[in-house]
């Protein structure tokens, strides 16, 4: 561990939701290459991706304003069993999580005292920026078996995702037997849509905090609702924060596609922290307040993907959901999406000027090098 770092703070995730806050300003990220975001951060996570939340994908948002990032999902049969399934659907790096400067949530505002100088409020005091503590942020490892999730049709089928929305019973056994085998300090969290039915949200939340849950991701869309056919519903996100009476964080997900939404979705609903799904795939820097993908991203994203060997068809992916709102007109993005290769890729990005001039000079000699 490099000297530096002694003073970074590892915190749970449940740790950092619950002690520390942060108002999103001022959207620049990192300071000096130290992965430091100095800023007032709210706390902002990736949503789970199945296969989209690989290392170079986490690594980049990382870098944005993003504490808590989540892995793809991963069935833990396959995952226990195959040495590939594991190279394939899991890897991380010591530079993966972003370092950052939050604040303390009890770090109470300047308490007034009646005082006719002009001197400054005495009494307790937000340390300035620089005094902050550096925290770590998190990686959150995905499996199918205690994620009750989206409705992919295979994941229903197999019992897993949304099937357990309506099993609390089996969620609360789940949450209690990895538990009890990797220990009371393992996080673990689970993430819940809302229900139509209030009492099932209600039976939900509480049997997965009898059962040991540290904090609980609430997409605030029913298992039937698609996430293009119906807006997020802040009140229902609410209202399952309400259930938790407080025992754990919570943290709000759905439709943050600019860090002022994700600010909103806070605000009305109440909750420690908000999540980000489609949104970060369109623009990894959201949470720092970019309006689109800088340029700087889209570097970092290559660098990350070629070095860690990323496979093509999601590299390719993620770099036009990144590109998205660049394409001016359907025949660029309809060619971009006809590129098959690595090579063509990045060839594409150097006519854009969209890669550093490293970059350039390493595609000139072979990517590999990059
Ligand atoms: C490509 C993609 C993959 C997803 N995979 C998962 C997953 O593996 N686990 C999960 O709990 N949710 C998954 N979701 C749902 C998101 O985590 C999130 O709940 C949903 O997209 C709503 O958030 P958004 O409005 O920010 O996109 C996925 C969503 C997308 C777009």
């Amino acid at each position: 561990m490099a000297q530096g770092d002694l003073d970074i703070l590892e915190l749970s995730p449940q740790e950092l939701l619950r002690d520390y806050e942060g108002v999103n300003a001022c959207g620049k990220s990192s300071l000096a290459g130290a992965r430091w975001a100095i800023a007032d951060i709210e706390h902002a996570c990736t949503a789970p991706m199945v296969r989209y939340g690989k290392l170079p994908f986490r690594e980049t948002v990382a870098q944005y304003d993003t504490h808590l990032v989540w892995t793809p999902m991963m069935l833990a049969a396959e995952f226990s069993r195959s040495a590939p399934a594991r190279d394939s659907e899991f890897s991380t790096s010591k530079t993966e999580r972003g370092v950052f400067a939050l604040k303390e949530r009890h770090c109470a505002d300047p308490v007034a005292e009646w005082d006719d100088s002009p001197e400054p409020p005495r009494g307790v005091h937000t340390p300035p920026l620089a005094k902050r503590p550096r925290i770590r942020g998190r990686v959150i490892v995905q499996f199918a078996a205690n994620d009750p999730r989206c409705p992919q049709k295979w994941a229903y089928q197999e019992g897993i995702g949304c099937a357990l929305l309506r099993k609390p019973q089996l969620v609360h056994d789940l949450v209690r037997a990895t538990k009890e085998r990797l220990g009371w300090n393992f996080p673990v969290s689970v993430k819940i849509r809302v229900d139509d039915d209030r009492s099932r949200t209600n039976e939900l939340v509480t049997s997965a905090i009898a059962a040991g849950a540290d904090f609980i991701s609430v997409h605030g869309r029913t298992r039937h609702q698609s996430s293009e056919g119906y807006p997020v519903d802040p009140d229902a996100i609410a209202f399952a924060a309400s259930c938790a009476k407080g025992a754990v964080p919570i943290v709000a997900n759905g439709d943050i596609f600019t860090r002022e939404e994700g600010e909103e979705l806070r605000r009305k609903t109440g909750v420690e922290g908000v999540m980000s799904a489609r949104g970060l795939l369109a623009n990894p820097a959201l949470f720092s307040g970019y309006a689109q993908t800088p340029v700087e991203a889209v570097q970092r994203f290559v660098r990350s993907s070629v070095s860690y060997g990323l496979i093509f068809p999601l590299f390719h992916r993620h770099v036009s959901y990144m590109l998205e709102s660049r394409f001016t007109q359907r025949k660029d993005r309809t060619y971009f999406n006809s590129l098959a290769s690595y090579a063509g890729v990045l060839d594409w990005l150097d006519q854009e000027g969209l890669l550093d001039p490293p970059q350039v000079t390493a595609i000139s000699n072979g990517v590999a090098g990059i």
